[in-house]
């Protein structure tokens, strides 16, 4: 279930790893200590899982929309490019992307995130 009692400080059980595989990429709402309605992005390329702040730096666009190609995600506004793990901005179309560290264990996919897991942002 999305949102289960953290591990450790700040790492949280965020969704199936099958699900994430299906489509690639998940918008999560998280409950973030300073702002409301806050968004991560988890994405899986077909090797590596990743997740990044939900809303592009340059004009936050919805990063969980992007296209997932090996290794990165594409912005699907203006097509900037970021790597799914560390969230470098790789074409420098503008600024890197919050990333968070992410695990699998086992058929979950885990995170350390700023806040507790809430719901599915949208499908
Ligand atoms: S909003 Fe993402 S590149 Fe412009």
């Amino acid at each position: 279930m999305v949102g289960q009692t953290p591990t450790t400080l700040n790492e949280y059980y965020v969704c199936p790893l099958g699900e994430l595989q299906e489509k690639g990429a998940l918008g999560i709402e998280i409950e973030h200590p300073r702002y409301r309605g806050w968004e991560v992005a988890v994405f899986w390329d077909g090797e590596r899982v990743g997740t990044l702040e939900n809303f592009c730096p340059h004009q936050g666009a919805l990063l969980s929309w992007g296209t997932v190609e090996p290794g990165q995600v594409i912005c699907p506004l203006h097509s900037a490019i970021f790597d799914i793990v560390t969230g470098e901005c790789l074409d420098r179309y503008t600024y890197d992307a919050t990333a968070y560290e992410t695990f699998v264990r086992g058929d979950e996919v885990w995170a350390r995130l700023p806040g507790r897991p809430l719901k599915r942002a949208r499908v």
